[in-house]
């Protein structure tokens, strides 16, 4: 076996696979979220926010895996009101540990997928509702966005970022085209955009906060 072969990771397919993202989680495979690599994705979003959540804002994080957000952009605004979920269980162990007790009584976790979730009775409208790196997963997944659109409070915002495909056949083409069409349309309005790459890493992203 070549040295590269050796060393890359087995391609796993995630899909909405709860059991899928736990053994991908179990083993490290998105440790790299919480590193330099993705600073500049989570300085826009950070920016973003700073913007447009006022002190006391509450921030919803779509997919939040680990809580690479909180770390990034939540943990410095003490006054924010946290919410994350995701499909891991894994994840959400890692993200309560690295949040820690200090902060525990501004964060919420919770076991949810995208598809299903709902606001608990007790939450307040989102100032934002934010999808970092969660759409691709899933086919339908822009289909989603108008729902979670309800959530927000009057001047709240959504944020999406997706990685743009690397390979010719991921399926992640569909989300990604869904994205930008359903976002160049009357439908939503676009606050700001960037289109972001990472030439050390070999990584591209598109980045867009909107409502
Ligand atoms: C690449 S990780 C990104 C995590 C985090 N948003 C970040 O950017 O650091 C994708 C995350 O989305 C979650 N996920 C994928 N499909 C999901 C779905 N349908 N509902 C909820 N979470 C989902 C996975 O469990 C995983 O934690």
């Amino acid at each position: 076996m070549a040295d590269g072969a050796a060393r890359r990771p087995r391609r796993r397919h995630l899909g909405a696979d709860p059991a899928a993202w736990d053994e991908a989680y179990r083993a490290g495979d998105f440790a790299r979220l919480h590193g330099l690599g993705e600073a500049p994705r989570y300085g826009i979003i950070a920016a973003w926010l700073r913007h447009l959540v006022p002190d006391g804002g509450t921030v919803l994080d779509a997919g939040c895996g680990e809580g690479a957000l909180f770390r990034h952009v939540v943990g410095e605004r003490p006054s924010l009101t946290y919410i994350g979920f995701d499909l891991s269980a894994v994840a959400l162990e890692t993200a309560a540990r690295m949040i820690g007790t200090a902060d525990a009584a501004r964060a919420r976790l919770r076991r949810a997928g995208l598809a299903d979730y709902r606001p608990a009775p007790e939450d307040p409208p989102y100032d934002a509702i934010v999808l970092t790196e969660v759409l691709s997963y899933s086919a339908d997944s822009i289909t989603w966005l108008d729902r979670y659109r309800r959530w927000l409070a009057p001047e709240g915002v959504m944020v999406a970022t997706l990685q743009v495909p690397r390979r010719p056949d991921s399926g992640a083409h569909g989300p990604f085209n869904a994205l930008r069409a359903a976002l160049d349309g009357p439908a939503w309005t676009v606050l700001d955009s960037a289109d972001l790459t990472s030439p050390r890493g070999g990584n591209a992203w598109v980045l867009r906060v909107f409502r």
